[in-house]
């Protein structure tokens, strides 16, 4: 199921010109409701327009501001504060954090069947945090994360661990915390403590997103803060026995924990084969075909500090550079100029960065992929293998990637059938009824 978020600025006036009737005196059945009632504070209520209540309490935590019919209580709530949602009838459904400018009035952090059977972290964000981060590093744990040959993974996953806005990433002794969500930001020195106190962290860099933060009322362009002490700029971790070199400074978190299993599965697949790693990055997929005994493996990147971090990764990791190299081009000129060279790889890899950041703009990013295949599919031997990926959410939840990859097989005339697929590396977890959680599409395809 995947919901339909109205956007536009229509509806996000109608969230704030919202009637604030005075506080009711209406009691329900209600364990959160009693709770509330017991607070020191009053906590607003918002109230769900009739037939919209269904998709929350199956856990969508997104409360978008056309879903709302009122919002009870004086003062009005203020971005960042505890609300209760209720549905029509006044009735508590759950409880999560108020925004008054985002187009997601409340993000939910937990329903009234979750409070029932545990009333310790009702309305008390400190204690969910606590509980959370306990409960995404027990997961982790049961993943084997982290392990001997494996110390950089991602500890929580927004929606998928049930704090939406909040993303950790661990990279040895630093977490990397990127918040995307005003409560975050209000709540940030108890994120801190909870992820300053998990054994073996030292560090911690916490990158605001910035533009993300803007649609949510927060201007913080000039934001960076590192705590407890200043980490290290680089980092070195280790994933699947592969060693990294990591800047702080980096895109995203500084590496794309993401697609760990989907690397790991390159070095199986690559001895004696001649490899060729599209986006590289700092070298993951083109490193990992190196460690499998690729005979030869190029990786190709435009970002001059991610080309650094891979050159280095060669020396890291004691492989021989007469193997593997690294070099800086646009991808899609490399692409045609080793078309026009009549050059072909055993193994292709591309991972583009994200080309439709949203839905309004899939049809054109249709078009950047399947441009970008077409020419993957003719630099990949008949009968080699092409990885190709797709990180943007709207690809991957319009389900239409593999209808582009065909359309792009055929532009070319090739032929091409779907031998594996996969999305983002189990440390990623989606809450089912939050699909738009899902943002990465990788498909092995064999290219005859
Ligand atoms: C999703 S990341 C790739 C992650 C990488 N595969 C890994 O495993 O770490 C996308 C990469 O595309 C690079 N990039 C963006 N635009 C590019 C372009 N026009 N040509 C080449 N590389 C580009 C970025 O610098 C970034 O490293």
């Amino acid at each position: 199921m995947v919901v339909a978020v109205p956007a536009g600025r229509g509806r996000l006036m109608k969230c704030l010109s919202l009637a604030i009737p005075p506080p009711t005196t209406t009691t329900h059945p209600s364990l959160l409701h009693d709770i509330a009632s017991n607070h020191h504070k009053r906590i607003a209520k918002v109230v769900l327009k009739k037939g919209k209540t269904q998709l929350f309490k199956d856990g969508s935590p997104m409360v978008y501001s056309g879903a709302v019919d009122r919002i009870i209580g004086r003062p009005p709530p203020k971005t960042g504060d505890i609300v209760l949602v209720a549905d029509g009838t006044e009735k508590p459904i759950g409880w999560g954090m108020y925004n008054s400018i985002s187009m997601f009035c409340v993000r939910l952090m937990q329903l009234e069947q979750e409070v029932a059977r545990d009333p310790s972290c009702a309305l008390d964000v400190e204690k969910l945090l606590e509980t959370r981060i306990h409960e995404a590093t027990q997961m982790r744990r049961s993943l084997g994360l982290p392990s001997s040959i494996t110390s950089a993974y991602r500890l929580v996953n927004s929606e998928g661990d049930g704090l939406s806005g909040l993303i950790v990433d661990i990279f040895g002794e630093v977490a990397v915390i990127a918040s995307s969500a005003a409560w975050v930001e209000k709540y940030k020195p108890q994120i801190k403590t909870c992820i300053g106190r998990l054994d073996g962290i030292n560090y911690i860099s916490w990158r605001p997103s910035v533009e993300i933060l803007k649609k949510e009322g927060m201007d913080l362009s000039d934001s960076k803060e590192i705590y407890p002490e200043t980490p290290p700029e680089r980092v070195k971790v280790m994933e699947n026995g592969i060693f990294y070199l990591i800047s702080l400074e980096g895109q995203k978190t500084g590496f794309y924990t993401d697609q760990r299993e989907n690397r790991h599965f390159i070095s199986t697949i690559s001895d004696g084969q001649r490899v060729l790693d599209m986006y590289c990055y700092s070298g993951g997929f083109a490193l990992n075909a190196a460690h499998g005994d690729a005979r030869n493996v190029t990786g190709v990147d435009s970002s001059l500090p991610a080309l650094e971090l891979a050159r280095e990764n060669i020396v890291l990791n004691n492989l021989d550079p007469e193997k593997i190299s690294f070099l800086r081009h646009d991808a899609a000129a490399f692409m045609k100029d080793a078309v026009s060279r009549n050059e072909t790889w055993d193994i292709v890899i591309i991972d583009p960065p994200k080309l439709a950041p949203r839905r309004k703009v899939l049809q054109s990013a249709s078009g950047m992929y399947r441009n970008l295949n077409s020419l993957a599919m003719r630099l990949t031997k008949r009968g080699g293998l092409l990885m190709t990926c797709s990180c943007s959410g709207a690809m991957t939840q319009s389900g239409t990637f593999l209808q582009i990859l065909q359309a792009a097989a055929s532009d070319v005339g090739r032929k091409v059938t779907v031998m594996r697929q996969a999305g983002a590396a189990c440390d990623h977890p989606i809450d089912p009824s939050y699909p738009e959680g899902a943002y990465l599409s990788n498909v092995l395809l064999r290219v005859l």
